[in-house]
């Protein structure tokens, strides 16, 4: 079998690492990977986005399946395009994809439908954003409609700075016409997990729980990132938690989905958060997250390929999907500066026992170095009986890769190890 995986980033090397060990595939192309990715698979110089030049590519290379991994993507309808020309894909059609592409659409449909979430109100009309203001409950969570690379999202202690936001985001556009359409939203509180689950459209199977450490400081501190660690797996999580979550949210979006007629196959990512109130959606992401995808895929004892296709055919009820009773734990090392502006452009080095526990996200490959070309760098997983020996073998091994104003931080799993002791 021939495969497409589209994007490059640390997801999609855990990804086609995991699609390797099936012994059908013969061959993975990867658009357009990364100088890591070049180490599993063929990279094609094609963006993620370039869905014309991604569809003939397929079509010339008789490719037998494909698996779209990044929202933006998924949201153009990626998978469409390439269903219309006759290629199977692992991944939602754009109508579901809007689960995770319009926060206005996934809040309407969970109220519509009854599944837990924060109470919101969606604004197109600024000073009406702005009277809603003065009275609503503070902190205020204010979050662009459209995909933002996890930024959209501002929380704000007082009147005067949600002002601030709500101006940026609809005045200032700093997230362009993602900000056109703004949810204000309730503050949750409560510990968050990320559960990942697949789903053929009819039953949900859901992976591992992991938690991610958004913010880029130790100690939960400095701007919210794409994501610098994650441990699987979530200790909050319970198996008491994991049925409620499974009756009050994971099976009623899936039949709120079918009733909508959106059917959403592929990997739905439910973010949780465990309130007082019991389990909330914070949100919908319409893909595998990153980088929690680099704990949970570790973890899969079953074939991804055989699950992801049963998810495309719709025999996901009769696949096997089990996880080792495990731990894994995953640190990122990113460019100093990141999320904000960081220097590119260094040279990247890793032990050999590193590389093979090692995802690559941001880097390329000039004149058969490796060098860092974006803020998360690399992702080094470790898998272990215990949590903390799975903390401190990521680290040990994340100590061997080594580039030019790197940093980590040093705190991933500290929360969940208390958790577990607590
Ligand atoms: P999101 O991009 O929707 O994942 O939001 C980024 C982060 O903002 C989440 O991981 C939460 O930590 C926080 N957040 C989002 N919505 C809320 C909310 N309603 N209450 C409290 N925190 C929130
Ligand atoms: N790690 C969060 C996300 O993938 O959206």
């Amino acid at each position: 079998m021939k495969i497409l995986v589209v994007g490059g980033g640390g997801r999609e090397h855990a990804i086609i690492r995991a699609l390797k060990k099936n012994p059908a595939v013969s061959a993975i192309f990867a658009a357009p990977g990364n100088g890591g990715i070049a180490a599993d698979a063929a990279c094609v110089p094609i963006g993620a986005t370039e869905i014309d030049k991604l569809v003939t590519f397929a079509r010339e290379n008789a490719l037998d399946y494909a698996v779209v991994a990044p929202d933006d993507p998924l949201v153009l309808g990626c998978v469409d395009a390439l269903e219309a020309t006759g290629i199977p894909c692992f991944g939602p059609r754009a109508n579901a994809a809007i689960i995770e592409g319009s926060k206005a659409f996934s809040k309407n449909l969970m109220k519509k439908y009854g599944i837990p979430t924060a109470s919101y109100e969606v604004f197109t009309d600024m000073s009406a954003a702005l009277d809603y203001l003065d009275f609503c409950p503070l902190p205020a969570v204010i979050k662009a409609d459209g995909l933002a690379l996890g930024k959209g999202v501002i929380i704000a202690p007082t009147r005067e700075e949600a002002k601030i936001a709500v101006r940026d985001m609809m005045e200032g556009h700093i997230f362009g016409a993602s900000g056109d359409k703004i949810v204000i939203e309730e503050f949750l509180t409560g510990p968050e997990v990320s559960v990942l689950a697949f789903t053929d459209g009819n039953v949900v199977k859901p992976m591992v729980s992991s938690m991610d450490h958004k913010r880029a400081g130790d100690g939960d501190t400095g701007p919210n990132t794409g994501g610098m660690g994650t441990v699987a797996p979530n200790p909050y999580y319970t198996s008491e938690i994991a049925l409620r979550c499974m009756e009050e949210i994971f099976l009623p979006t899936i039949h709120a989905m079918n009733a909508e007629g959106r059917t959403f196959r592929g990997c739905l990512y439910f973010g949780l958060m465990l309130t007082p109130d019991g389990p909330k959606v914070i949100e919908y992401n319409c893909r595998f997250g990153d980088p929690e995808t680099q704990v949970v895929l570790p973890l899969l004892e079953s074939d991804l390929l055989t699950i992801m296709r049963a998810c495309t055919e719709g025999k996901l009820a009769e696949t096997e999907v089990k996880f080792a009773e495990k731990y894994a734990c995953c640190v990122i090392q990113a460019s100093n500066g990141y999320p904000k502006y960081y220097e590119k452009g260094f040279p990247i080095t890793m032990t050999p026992e590193t590389a093979t526990h090692t995802y690559v996200a941001g880097a390329k490959l000039e004149g058969g170095r490796l060098i860092t070309s974006g803020g998360r760098v690399t992702g080094t997983t470790a898998v272990a009986d215990s949590l903390e020996a799975a903390v401190a073998e990521a680290y040990r091994l994340a100590a061997g890769v080594s580039f030019a104003n790197a940093y980590h931080r040093t705190d991933i799993g500290r929360r969940a190890l208390a958790a577990k002791e607590g």
